[in-house]
């Protein structure tokens, strides 16, 4: 469903090479002994995940719609990313879902928080508050916001029925508020980090509320699963794309930019970023994940990209048929020029612009080129995606010998942060 193209990349070692490290990391992932092994619960999920809780998602869901003009999502990093990726992704950036999705809890921004407020005043709310463990402040703080504006507006009563607390399973300040509100829960699983958790309630919940299809996306992680567990590096994807970065940056090239030319994939990118960067940067090491979307970036780091400093490959995310496609029209006077390209698709224009810019940055500029393909932006291969991204990642820090699945340097700046605001114990 994802295909690799590796021959506009410049690369000079032999994939072969790379067999014997695969196949001992592949096994060490399928059998959860490395580095950060109890993080792991993301690689069969597609089997293990609550079949009962996802039942009553789609419930709660179905509820939901029926009541809520607006769905507000209060989460941040792992806890936001992923839902906002796939929504974006799916459905577009103006879609016709009944329930506009507003993603808070992600920043300290007072403009942004009073913005939000006043547009929300005369709608219908429910709010989805995410937090794994429920003392992030950017997200506590809007909640606690949010909270009130919605119990001053509906009461407590009715509160109950409009925010939903996704959670540790037992633990942590946002499960007892929850339970002590009474609010419905959802359980993020203790074994998967928030980088890897979209397929889980974090982000399945918002997505059927938005009325994303989370069957097709579970459909699509699963099939995923199926076709990526095998270690032999001439078939599997995603390994190969893996081994790909690991040249790359043997080859000195210590960043990525991740290019897309849908400009719903933007999130997408930000998502990647996190996922690869959280897991990848430490100790030193990693290479810095970055992203751009053409055509638009071409107007402004084109030329650093054509002409700059020769830091950064790029690895193009593609997609092979648009959501909806459309025609160039027809203009008698003809005064912009543009009747040459009449009756052609834009997304043939898209792709020709896409052809043109991997010609100038491959042969005139000496940048190095990945290409991924999807098929198409449905549920089912975000899904597919996801699992693709994941398993790819793991294997690329396993080989810089590196733990995907923890994070010990996002902590320094909250310390620091928490000391200035006088929280108690900094
Ligand atoms: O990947 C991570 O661990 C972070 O991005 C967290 O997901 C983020 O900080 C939110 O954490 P929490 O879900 O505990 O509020």
């Amino acid at each position: 469903m994802i295909k690799l193209n590796t021959d506009h990349a410049f690369l000079t070692e032999d994939f072969n090479d790379y067999q014997y490290e695969v196949s001992r990391i592949h096994k060490m992932i399928h059998e959860k002994t490395g580095a950060g092994n109890d993080f792991l619960g993301w690689v069969n999920w597609a089997e293990t995940y609550d079949k009962e809780e996802f039942e009553r998602m789609k419930k709660v869901a179905a509820k939901v719609r029926n009541k809520a003009e607006v769905l507000l999502v209060c989460g941040i990093g792992g806890s936001y990313l992923g839902a906002r990726a796939a929504l974006e992704a799916i459905q577009g950036l103006y879609s016709d879902s009944k329930t506009e999705v507003i993603f808070i809890g992600n920043t300290f921004s007072s403009t942004y928080h009073l913005q939000v407020l006043k547009h929300i005043e005369n709608k219908s709310v429910v709010m989805n508050v995410i937090s794994k463990s429920g003392t992030t402040t950017e997200t506590a703080i809007a909640f606690r916001m949010f909270k009130e504006f919605m119990e001053n507006k509906y009461g407590k009563e009715e509160c109950r029925e409009r925010i939903i607390a996704t959670t540790d399973k037992a633990r942590g300040t946002l499960k007892e508020l929850a339970t002590i509100e009474g609010y419905e829960t959802f359980v993020i699983p203790d074994d998967i980090g928030g980088r890897y958790s979209v397929i889980t309630p974090v982000g399945l919940l918002p997505l059927a509320i938005a009325g994303v299809d989370i069957d097709e996306m579970m459909a699509g992680y699963k099939q995923a699963y199926q076709d990526l567990n095998s270690d032999d590096i001439l078939t599997n994807q995603a390994y190969r794309y893996a081994i790909a970065r690991r040249m790359l940056q043997n080859k000195g090239y210590n960043v990525e930019m991740l290019v897309t030319y849908e400009p719903s994939l933007s999130m997408t990118a930000e998502w990647w970023k996190q996922l690869f960067g959280e897991s990848e940067g430490k100790e030193g090491k990693g290479i810095l994940p970055d992203s751009a979307t053409f055509s638009t970036d071409l107007h402004s780091l084109g030329q650093f990209i054509q002409e700059g400093n020769k830091v950064l490959y790029e690895t193009l995310l593609l997609v092979e048929k648009p959501m909806i496609d459309g025609i160039v029209p027809h203009d008698e006077a003809d005064l912009d020029g543009l009747n040459y390209l009449e009756g052609k698709s834009l997304d043939w224009v898209n792709k020709m612009a896409c052809q043109g810019t991997l010609q100038a940055h491959e042969e005139t500029g000496g940048v190095p080129n990945l290409m991924i393909t999807l098929p198409d932006c449905s549920s089912r291969t975000f899904g597919y995606m996801c699992y693709f991204f994941f398993i790819s990642c793991a294997m690329t820090c396993y080989m810089l010998n590196i733990n995907p699945f923890n994070q010990p340097g996002v902590e320094v700046y909250k310390k620091n942060m928490f000391h200035l605001l006088g929280k108690k114990g900094y």
